[in-house]
């Protein structure tokens, strides 16, 4: 049976140690989600960049109107740019056949610090079944071990990234996959959270944990407690986001 192993911070990973595996990052608070929003919105793709600069640069290379700028810096839209990094931003409307080039402060950063892996998935609790169900389905096939990546917050571990790891390593153990430490770690402190509840006692649970976590009290404390209750709306979309380190884009997987 394949092994998870949870790395609680991007920046505790020599990312010659993911070459040629396969990765999942995570950035629940708020850039995985709204990945997944902005591709279920119909996004022909998302573009992850490091800064602010090569972002405005890399948007002004597409034909007008084919690009869309997001992001964020200290949680904030940032000056010029079409949205910020509220998933609820990442409407059809705002984004339907167009590329969106986004930076964030970490989760791009975690992102592209996993470049190396083979292949490079994106997790949030709004696409954990999803998820799950590509990696259990991929084990299946004989594929190899995953390395689930949390971004964290500024070189901090982040309760709502070591959740959803907690998350994907209880249905991974269910599945026989066996758990490294952090694995093990992060599903206790999701039994604790989740306590077996499901359906909308989970979602409250949830909400409540993240409104609790670093970056849900980032949020709060900036006025954007709505997307909180977005990022717990678990198996909202059945989408798997894929990275492809060649390209340089994230698109949705085929299922
Ligand atoms: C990040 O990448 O740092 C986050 O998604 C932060 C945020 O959305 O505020």
């Amino acid at each position: 049976m394949p092994n998870l192993r949870v790395h609680f911070l991007a920046e505790m990973v020599d990312p010659g140690d993911l070459a040629g595996g396969r990765s999942v990052v995570v950035d629940v608070l708020r850039a995985t989600t709204t990945v997944v929003s902005a591709l279920v919105a119909g996004a022909r793709a998302v573009v992850p960049c490091l800064s602010v600069d090569e972002a405005r640069r890399l948007a002004s290379t597409f034909p007008p109107g084919q690009a869309v700028l997001g992001g964020e810096r200290g949680g904030l839209p940032i000056e010029g740019f079409d949205l910020g990094n509220s998933p609820a931003e990442y409407t059809p409307r705002a984004v339907a056949g167009k590329t969106v080039v986004l930076t964030t402060t970490n989760g791009t950063k975690a992102l592209l610090h996993c470049r190396a892996a083979q292949e490079i998935v994106l997790g949030a609790f709004v696409n954990l079944s999803a998820l799950c169900g590509y990696l259990t389905q991929n084990a299946q096939a004989g594929a190899t071990d995953v390395n689930l990546v949390c971004a964290g917050t500024e070189m901090h571990v982040t309760r709502e990234d070591v959740l959803l790891a907690g998350a994907v390593a209880q249905r991974l153990a269910g599945a026989g996959w066996q758990l490294d430490d952090e694995a093990a770690i992060a599903r206790d402190a999701w039994r604790a959270v989740s306590a077996s509840a499901t359906g909308a006692e989970l979602k409250d649970r949830l909400a409540s944990a993240l409104r609790a976590s670093r970056g849900g009290g980032n949020l709060i404390q900036i006025g954007m407690a709505g997307d909180i209750e977005l990022a717990a709306d678990v198996d909202r979309f059945a989408i798997v986001p894929r990275f492809d380190a060649k390209t340089m884009r994230i698109e949705a997987l085929s299922q």
